[in-house]
């Protein structure tokens, strides 16, 4: 019973790391027994969203890099990322000019990705393409929520390394 309990501080711990929540919260949070937190922290539609979108970039990362591009995926991403524009937030309030800004910029990217994938453009114009895309990501949550840049940044295609000149 106290290890479960543990566990679920834990967990809560690190998904308002993850989040966007702010300390404030947090430390709300942290004094309702956890038990009842589990059940009251619900992720917003965006949240939601937002989470399915990282996974999706994490996992075809390495395929991307590898030159293996699938017009088909970027498509179907570009149909339910557009949801971001509707999405009920966490703070709807703080949804403003600079979201509706970054989320059309983040949709115009990705159409230049499915452009380019189409087109069989070379590998470097679509890495460009894709980094300046996450990119995106990057800018709306420097205004937005800062917490999960490290994660993104990740997400992003290495460049041509020049072999053997140490960078
Ligand atoms: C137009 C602005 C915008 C863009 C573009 C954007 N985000 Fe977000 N992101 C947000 C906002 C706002 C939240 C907070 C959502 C909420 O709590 O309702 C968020 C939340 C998140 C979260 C935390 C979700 C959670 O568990 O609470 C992750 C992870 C994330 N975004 C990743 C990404 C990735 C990866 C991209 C690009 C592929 C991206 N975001 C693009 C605005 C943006």
């Amino acid at each position: 019973m106290k290890l479960r309990a543990w566990v679920l501080a834990a967990g809560l711990f690190l998904t308002a790391v993850w989040a966007c929540t702010p300390s404030e919260q947090n430390a709300k949070d942290q004094a309702v027994s956890a038990a009842e937190a589990g059940d009251m922290y619900q992720a917003s539609e965006l949240a939601a969203l937002m989470r399915a979108m990282a996974s999706g970039h994490e996992a075809q990362k390495a395929k991307f890099a590898a030159g293996e591009w699938d017009a088909d995926v970027l498509r179907n991403w570009r149909e339910i990322h557009a949801n971001m524009q509707s999405a009920q937030a966490t703070k709807p309030q703080e949804i403003g000019e600079v979201f509706r800004e970054k989320s059309a910029e983040y949709l115009v990217r990705m159409d230049e990705v499915i452009r380019l994938v189409e087109a069989k453009a070379p590998q470097s114009e679509k890495r460009d393409a894709y980094n300046a895309l996450i990119e995106t990501c990057v800018g709306c949550h420097q205004e937005h929520c800062q917490g999960p840049i490290p994660r993104i940044e990740k997400m992003k295609l290495p460049g041509d390394v020049p072999a053997g000149n140490g960078g």
